[in-house]
Parts: structure tokens; C-alpha cells; sequence
């Protein structure tokens, strides 16, 4: 039973799924006070804004391309913990109108990687609903 539960703790299978449920407020004005908070900590918001396009796409069109993908966290996670490479230079015009100024996304040192986890989540968790999405 020991070795159950430790495989599935390192799976990440015990902690992560109810954590999640509590952790992510229900309330949209939170949840971006969240994102501005951990945004500016870690120094993306130089590059990104909620809406605003600056050097890079926004966090809601970035939510809208991800949501309900399946690997969606775990992608997310590894692009800001490894680094990511001109993925938008063709879907942000093509399906969005927009093209981050930057081709790539140096890796993000500072943030660890449960608080990377916690940004994906709260972006994901966003609104999309208004997002333009050309066909
Ligand atoms: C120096 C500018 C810069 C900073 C700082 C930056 N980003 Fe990015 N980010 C980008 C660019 C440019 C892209 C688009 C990369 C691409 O086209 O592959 C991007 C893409 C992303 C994506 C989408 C990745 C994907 O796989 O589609 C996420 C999520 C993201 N950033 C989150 C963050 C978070 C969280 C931080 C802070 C810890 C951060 N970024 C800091 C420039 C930045």
C-alpha cells in the first residue's frame, strides 16, 4: 500500500487534482488579480498583459488556444520552464490577428515550477468567451 501511494504521489496524481479545485478562485476579477500578481513577480509582465498584446500574445488568447486541450498544463508549463520558439508566429495572425513582437520566449528562470503550475491554471481559467477567433 506504501509503494501505491508513493507512485502515486510522485505521479502527481494525489496532491495535484484536489489542490486544484481550491486553489483556482471561482471569481473572474480574482483570478486575474492573481495572474497581474504573480505576473509581476516574475517579471512577465514585460512581455505579456491579459489583453494587451505587448511583445507577446495575450494570456486570454493564450487560454483560448489551450483550453480544454488535454495536455494543456503540462505543455504550458514546459514552454515557460524551458523556453518557447516562434509557435505563434503563424496561429497568433491566422486564428487570432495578432503577432507577438518577439519570435521566442526566453526560459523563465525565476518562477519555480509549482508557481509556474499555479499561472497556467489561473489562465486557463479565464474567460475566453469574447476572444476573436477568425476562421
Ligand atoms: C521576454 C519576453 C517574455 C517574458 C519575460 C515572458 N514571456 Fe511568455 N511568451 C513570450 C513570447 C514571445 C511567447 C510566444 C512564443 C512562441 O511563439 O513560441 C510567449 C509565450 C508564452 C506562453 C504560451 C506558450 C505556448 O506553448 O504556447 C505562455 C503560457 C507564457 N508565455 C507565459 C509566460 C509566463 C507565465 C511568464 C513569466 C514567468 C512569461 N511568459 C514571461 C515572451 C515572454
Amino acid at each position: 500500500m506504501r509503494k501505491v501511494l508513493a507512485g502515486l504521489v510522485s505521479m502527481g496524481l494525489l496532491v495535484s487534482a484536489p489542490v486544484f479545485a481550491e486553489e483556482i478562485p471561482k471569481d473572474q476579477k480574482e483570478i486575474e488579480k492573481q495572474i497581474r500578481e504573480l505576473a509581476d513577480k516574475y517579471g512577465c509582465s514585460t512581455c505579456h498583459d491579459i489583453d494587451k498584446p505587448k511583445n507577446s500574445i495575450p494570456f486570454r488568447v493564450i487560454a483560448k488556444e489551450y483550453q480544454g486541450k488535454p495536455d494543456a498544463v503540462k505543455t504550458l508549463v514546459t514552454s515557460i520552464k524551458g523556453a518557447s520558439f516562434a509557435k505563434w508566429q503563424k496561429i497568433g495572425p491566422e486564428k487570432y490577428g495578432m503577432k507577438p513582437k518577439a519570435i521566442y520566449m526566453p526560459r523563465q528562470r525565476s518562477i519555480p515550477e509549482e508557481e509556474a503550475e499555479k499561472i497556467v491554471k489561473l489562465i486557463l481559467s479565464l474567460d475566453t468567451s469574447k476572444v476573436q477567433v477568425k476562421k
